[in-house]
């Protein structure tokens, strides 16, 4: 976001390589046009303890406690921060259920990463 000039794509542009990578992580892409300030959708993305609790029927599903007890990873960086929560051996979100196809009681390791840019804005405009 922002103007193209300002772009420093030597440490600003975040590595999600395996976001081009559809033979070793296999995904579909797409987007919600969503109509609100951009602050609001970081502060739903930052607070993943509601999944469990709003998300309940889809990627909040499964063993809601095993999500609540998530372990953090939180590594703070020049730019903000990168935090991972792992969710180990816990029953899948219906959503995950039926997007793989695991069979009932199968167990999976999850986990969310996160990069959160902390910048202030340039002097320059
Ligand atoms: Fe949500």
């Amino acid at each position: 976001m922002g103007g193209p000039a300002l772009a420093d794509e030597t440490k600003l542009i975040i590595d999600f390589s395996w976001n081009d990578d559809h033979e070793k992580w296999p995904h579909i892409h797409d987007m919600y046009q969503v109509e609100c300030n951009y602050m609001l959708l970081i502060d739903n993305l930052m607070d993943l303890m509601h999944i469990p609790y709003i998300h309940r029927n889809t990627i909040g599903g499964g063993d809601q406690q095993g999500q609540v007890d998530a372990t953090m990873d939180v590594t703070p960086r020049d730019t903000g921060v990168h935090y991972m929560r792992w969710m180990e051996n816990i029953l899948p979100p219906p959503t995950y259920v039926k997007g793989a196809g695991f069979k009932d009681g199968t167990l999976v390791d999850r986990w969310q990463e996160f990069d959160i840019l902390c910048l202030q804005p340039s002097s320059s405009g």
